[in-house]
């Protein structure tokens, strides 16, 4: 089956679901949009009230924040794969249970599986729990991690941000980094992908931290070119 072909299977059996309790309050489920063959995926928490109208994600007051801060980095949301961790609204938008994440993390995998991103882009805690478990989002927030050879950038929530005036500079920061963490991670793949494959040593650890490139400007000298590592 092409990428296509099973997200179209995996968007039919979602709006048929009923694995877990949320089947029995959406309107529609929201399995998710985009290229079947995107660089890049972004996974958010639920549908909300919008969502579950129109079974499309992020296309409330989030997602038109979502949009500006994809602008940001020079992406337009067509370019990129966008969808939930959860495929049906949580009743009034409350988080969901691990049950509920449990149930349907196995379409999130097969999404995953299918498109094959090289980059994934995390939108609040939920997501990132996903890939980095344990982790704090204040602490890592804009920073690249490189896990099973893709790269992930958690994210604040753009909901949340709009909510919580502190959060907005930061998420807004991180956005307009992105262009440059992409650009170290498609030349990092590169660099994989012509490279022989060799297995990782037993006990490695899987997730390797990239640091978000920052401008290295001394104090007395003149300002030097950017360094990524
Ligand atoms: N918030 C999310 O996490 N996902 C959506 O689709 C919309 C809002
Ligand atoms: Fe199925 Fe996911 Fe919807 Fe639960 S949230 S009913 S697992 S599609």
């Amino acid at each position: 089956m092409s990428a296509l072909e099973t997200l179209t299977q995996i968007a039919s059996e979602v709006s048929k679901c009923q694995s877990c309790a949320l089947h029995s309050t959406r309107t529609l489920s929201v399995p998710g949009e985009g290229p079947a063959d995107a660089e890049i995926m972004l996974i958010g928490e639920g549908p909300g009230a919008n969502e579950d109208a129109q079974g499309r994600p992020f296309i409330g007051q989030a997602g038109k924040f979502l949009v500006e801060l994809l602008a940001q980095a020079g992406l337009k949301r067509t370019d990129v794969y966008i969808c939930n961790v959860v495929k049906c609204r949580p009743p009034g938008n409350r988080d969901p249970l691990p049950d509920e994440l449990a149930a349907c993390n196995l379409y999130l995998d097969r999404q995953i599986a299918a498109i094959n991103p090289k980059i994934i882009i995390t939108l609040g805690r939920f997501s990132m729990y996903k890939f980095m478990p344990g982790v704090t989002i204040s602490r890592v927030h804009g920073e690249m991690r490189r896990i099973d050879g893709r790269f992930v950038i958690p994210m604040f929530h753009p909901a949340a941000a709009l909510h919580q005036a502190a959060l907005k500079p930061a998420i807004l920061a991180d956005f307009a980094k992105l262009p440059q963490l992409l650009e170290v991670a498609r030349r990092e793949i590169a660099k994989t992908d012509s490279q022989p494959v060799r297995p990782e040593p037993a006990g490695a650890s899987p997730a390797q931290i990239l640091p978000a490139p920052e401008p290295q400007v001394a104090k007395t000298e003149e300002p030097k070119q950017m360094k990524l590592f």
